[in-house]
């Protein structure tokens, strides 16, 4: 049978500051005969991500090689008896039309009528287990309690703040990076207040939108940012600290760290990183939670979708510009 041949992406050359597409190089690979317990996957969706960007630096991803990153596929060719020819699955050989994937690297996704595939990058996926996760395990937020999310606009951030609103949360305040992105905050995804994070300092935002003060601070940017919500956070409030996309891009002059950080004790704050990868065994609790709400249209996945492989540079290079809102997916094949 005659095999396709993939086109793929590989990182050529490591950037300094913000990468372009120079970065990256289209390539074709060939597709090798398939081993017992391996699947031909030919892929639909992928996820840009902003720890991508670090990948690219020293240590990370290898050049001339091929890269990773969640992906979505159809099985057109199988090896394995586990996922027959159809099945669609979750994997991590991203950056390319087609994959060889074994059965161990594959997860089967369960069929949930009514719910877009898509959403299993999205608020069902990675993005929105990571909101999850930051919200009720690491933050343990409760109903009444008032919520800081940055990033608030993107994937893991819309993710956070329709699942704090359900969750039962107080207010929900948003940072973004335009004033367009935080009216869309406030008037489509649930937020209670939201600002452009360049007007002016951002604890004098932040105190405007909650003046009695924060009890949890969901962490996507780190730098100015976290300085402002341990300024603003109440006694014996949580920071679920998830990520910080202001450093990717200047990974040998990160921004200083918070100037307040000894704050953390004189208010008994407690702040905790996480890891979604260490918290897989939590999808189960989000689909139970989530699905419904998806089925009944309380929650719309928000998505950015950047339509063709010829694309998927172009994707994840607006995402670190901002260019999403939602989360970003690459569309491969129909
Ligand atoms: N801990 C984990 O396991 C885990 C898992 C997933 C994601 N994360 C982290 O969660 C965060 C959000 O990830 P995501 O996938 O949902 O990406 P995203 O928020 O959809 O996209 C990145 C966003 O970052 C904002 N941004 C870029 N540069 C910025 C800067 N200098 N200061 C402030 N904002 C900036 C942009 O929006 P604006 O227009 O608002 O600037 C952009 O849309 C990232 O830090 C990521 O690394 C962590």
């Amino acid at each position: 049978m005659s095999r396709p041949t993939a086109r793929a992406v590989h990182l050529v050359s490591r950037p300094a500051g913000a990468p372009t597409a120079e970065n990256f190089a289209f390539v074709e690979e060939s597709l090798p005969a398939l081993a017992a317990g391996e699947v031909l996957v030919e892929n639909l969706y992928q996820s840009v991500d902003p720890y991508m960007r670090e990948e690219m630096d020293e240590g990370g991803w290898e050049l001339h090689a091929p890269l990773e990153g969640r992906t979505l596929g159809r099985v057109v060719e199988s090896r394995a008896d586990a996922l027959p020819v159809g099945a669609v699955i979750l994997h991590r050989q991203a950056w390319r039309t087609h994959s060889v994937v074994t059965a161990e690297g594959a997860f089967l996704l369960p069929e949930f009528a009514g719910v877009p595939l898509s959403a299993h990058l999205s608020v069902l996926g990675g993005t929105g287990l990571s909101a999850w996760v930051g919200l009720t395990r690491i933050a343990r937020l409760q109903p009444g309690e008032t919520l800081f999310v940055s990033a608030a606009a993107g994937g893991v951030g819309t993710a956070a703040g329709q699942l704090a609103r359900l969750l039962g949360a107080g207010r929900i305040i948003g940072s973004t990076g335009t004033a367009a992105k935080a009216a869309r905050l406030t008037e489509h995804l649930g937020f209670d207040a939201a600002f452009d994070y360049h007007d002016g300092p951002i604890a004098d935002r932040l105190r405007e939108a909650a003046p009695d003060g924060l009890h949890v601070y969901l962490d996507n940017v780190g730098g100015d940012h976290l300085e402002a919500a341990i300024d603003v956070l109440r006694d014996h409030g949580r920071i679920a600290w998830c990520g910080a996309v202001a450093q990717y891009n200047r990974p040998q002059d990160p921004p200083p760290a918070p100037r307040n950080l000894f704050d953390v004790v004189g208010k008994s704050v407690r702040l905790e990183g996480f890891l979604v990868r260490n918290h897989i065994d939590a999808r189960p609790e989000l689909y139970d939670f989530l699905v419904p709400h998806l089925r009944s249209g309380a929650v719309v996945p928000d998505e950015t979708v950047v339509d063709g492989f010829d694309h998927v540079v172009d994707a994840f290079l607006g995402m670190l510009r901002g260019a999403n809102t939602g989360k970003m997916l690459v569309k491969i094949a129909d």
